[in-house]
């Protein structure tokens, strides 16, 4: 056994494929999650993957209390990898303070659990949101950070200045914040992927119910933006590549090897793709039509972004691997297995 590390939030889409490659490693995984969008069937599905059920614990990270409990009870975590957060651009714009008070309420309770406890490190979810639209591509961890189109956002960017101002303050405490470009696809073997809450928002699960016929139609939105298509470009990172980062940057932290007390990291391909792109790579890998149509731009919709990941080939080792292809015909099983389509 490597080690005990506490996930929150490891029920949820990244956090449930991170859990499962921690598990893979020799690593024992605790697991708080309040279930807020996902469910504890995420349990069994990890537990049948690897063979290993982790040990679950429902509960909201707002609630100081049982934080406390939990650490007091759980000895031994050598790390925390720091998932729990709510996530919906749209949303966080309608209820600003519930996306205030849960993200970073969570993470300074944490916070607190961890110096108490004395739990040292933690890896921490953060986005490519917090660039903004960069005036250069690729974006590297140089380019400036910009003022967030939605609460979604600033949590995150308030978060990572939370994470800098106490590890400057508490010098035990170590952090790397993996900043996630566009996460897409599912485990292979299509136990567990993304669950997204009714109608979905993001690109992938649109493309997947719409191809699975939940979907009339999808909406491109947007093709005269001044890229070659016309259509936003994005970079998609397959999720089990992405979750591998997570096991990375924990042996770093576990291991001392980071250079200082907190560290970030972009964390894609390299590789910019565009909605129409992606369609194509779609319909290549799986042999499925998707019916859409071109609608116009969506609002707070960046333009182009993509990441440089020189520093985490570099620093961390971390290489994506998954074609987009192989991405997308994940992301098609696991709706096929979740639709009973097989
Ligand atoms: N898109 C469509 N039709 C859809 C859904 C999306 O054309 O039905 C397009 C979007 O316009 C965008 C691309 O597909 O060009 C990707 O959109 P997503 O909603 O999948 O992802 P975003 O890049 O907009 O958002 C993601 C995360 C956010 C995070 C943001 C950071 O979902 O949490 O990246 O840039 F804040």
């Amino acid at each position: 056994m490597k080690g005990k590390i506490l996930v929150t939030g490891g029920t949820g889409y990244i956090g449930s494929h991170t859990v499962v490659e921690l598990q893979n490693v020799g690593f024992e995984v605790v697991i708080i999650d309040d279930l807020s969008n996902s469910t504890a069937g995420v349990v069994d599905q990890i537990a049948q993957i690897t063979g290993i059920r982790p040990e679950f614990h429902p509960f909201n990270l707002q609630n100081l209390d049982l934080l406390d409990a939990f650490f007091e009870q759980t000895k031994g975590i050598g790390a925390v990898i720091h998932f729990a957060a709510f996530k919906a651009v749209g949303e966080s714009v309608k209820k600003p303070l519930s996306y205030y008070r849960n993200n970073i309420l969570s993470l300074v309770n944490l916070f607190e659990c961890m110096d108490k406890h004395r739990v040292n490190n933690l890896v921490f979810s953060s986005s490519c949101t917090v660039y903004g639209q960069p005036a250069q591509l690729p974006v590297t961890e140089q380019t400036p950070r910009k003022e967030a189109e939605s609460p979604y956002g600033n949590t995150k960017i308030v978060c990572e200045d939370i994470i800098r101002d106490y590890t400057k303050a508490n010098p035990r405490i170590q952090s790397i914040a993996l900043r996630y470009f566009n996460p897409i696809g599912a485990h292979p073997s299509a136990l567990i992927g993304e669950l997204p809450n009714g109608i979905p928002n993001n690109l992938v699960p649109f493309v997947t119910q719409t191809a699975a016929g939940l979907r009339e139609q999808l909406q491109v939105f947007g093709n005269d933006y001044d890229t070659p298509d016309g259509s936003c470009i994005r970079d998609y990172i397959n999720v089990v590549d992405l979750a591998k980062a997570h096991v990375v940057a924990i042996g770093r932290l576990m291991d001392k090897k980071n250079e200082s007390a907190f560290e970030f990291f972009n964390v894609g391909t390299g590789k910019g793709v565009s909605v129409l792109e992606l369609l194509n790579a779609f319909e290549k890998a799986t042999g499925q039509k998707v019916n859409y149509r071109i609608a116009g731009r969506r609002a707070g919709d960046i333009e182009k972004i993509y990441a440089d990941t020189t520093k985490a080939n570099q620093v961390l080792g971390w290489h994506s691997a998954a074609s987009l292809e192989e991405t997308l015909l994940s992301a098609w099983n696991w709706e096929k297995k979740i639709r009973k389509m097989d």
